[in-house]
């Protein structure tokens, strides 16, 4: 049984909207500052197939960080837990998404979790394939079958607009360079990365993602296990700890829902055992999340008792 209609869901839509105007769309990347800072769209998809949704659901949006969740489980696919947290570790942190601060106090000298920037750099550089353009065909290969749908690719001029201007992504990975956390060429990293961050799709396949991690894995309409349960358990526990960024643990009081933020203005929510969630709104709040997404997530956790806690 859906949780709410889809009238019920474009009023919950149109009273989270309001805070719109109180948010920023992200600038730091030149190609994310073109969005419209009202638009808003949500979609929540069940494991029968069937999807409730309000708002412009034709728009889509970067996945932006939402991505480092996809890169984790395809990372932990190919080379297994220990590989990948011997280069990255579990805990949360309380800075913001792209600090350099934790990595050069923590020791040994590695980034604090795969959720931020040097984390999620570190991870992407584990993803198996002879080169960038391999890498990036086997994680929109995935990407793919989790949202079920053949289409989605990486918008170009959101990739270029991020490599051109990712100087501190790169100071990150010259330190971990260093530190021997990543052996590549970092030219070679950023690429891949801002590829990446740059897949685009709409809130209803961002949803249908959500779904088949709120599933552990399973992809209800082909009957597939997509993503072995161990790893899509990772990939949420992160989502609780470190998914909203340094608001993680007022969200999972106020929400209470495992989700990723991404700083083009998207959430993906997967509520366990239960459906997923796919919202895009461009204005950001202080700490970079959807600010009329979180009050989204906030309304629908109250109304239908969403709390996993
Ligand atoms: O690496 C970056 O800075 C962006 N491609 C992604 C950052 C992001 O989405 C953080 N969000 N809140």
């Amino acid at each position: 049984m859906p949780c709410t209609s889809s009238e019920e869901l474009k009023q919950i839509m149109m009273q989270a909207r309001v805070y719109t105007q109180y948010g920023k769309v992200a600038d730091y990347i030149p190609a994310l500052n073109q969005a419209d800072p009202d638009n808003l769209s949500v979609a929540i998809s069940h494991p029968e197939g069937n999807c409730v949704s309000a708002g412009d659901v034709r728009m889509k949006l970067s996945l932006q960080s939402i991505s480092k969740v996809l890169a984790l489980a395809l990372a932990l696919m190919d080379r297994g837990e220990d590989h990948v947290f011997s280069k990255v570790g579990y805990e949360p942190t309380g800075d913001p998404f792209n600090s350099i601060i934790k990595l050069e106090i923590s020791k040994p000298s590695k980034p604090l979790n795969p959720m931020i920037n040097a984390g999620a750099l570190a991870v992407t550089h584990l993803i198996k394939g002879e080169s960038v353009q391999e890498r990036i065909e086997r994680l929109l290969y995935f990407v793919r079958k989790l949202a079920g749908n053949p289409s989605i690719s990486y918008c170009e001029e959101i990739a270029a607009s991020e490599f051109e201007t990712a100087h501190l992504n790169r100071s990150l990975c010259y330190f971990m360079k260093q530190h021997s956390i990543i052996n590549e060429d970092v030219e070679n990293l950023i690429y891949l990365y801002t590829k990446q961050c740059a897949i685009e799709m709409n809130c209803l396949d961002l949803a249908r993602i959500g779904l088949v991690f709120a599933l552990d894995g399973f992809e209800p309409l082909t009957k597939e296990q997509l993503i072995p349960v161990s790893v899509a358990r990772i990939c949420k526990t992160f989502m609780v700890t470190c998914g909203m960024y340094n608001a993680s643990g007022e969200f999972a009081v106020r929400v209470g829902i495992p989700a990723k933020s991404g700083v083009s203005g998207g959430i993906m929510g997967s509520v366990p055992n239960r459906f997923g969630i796919g919202i895009f709104g461009a204005a950001l709040d202080d700490k970079g999340n959807s600010i009329a997404g979180v009050k989204i997530l906030e309304m629908l956790s109250k109304k239908y008792d969403l709390s996993m806690f």
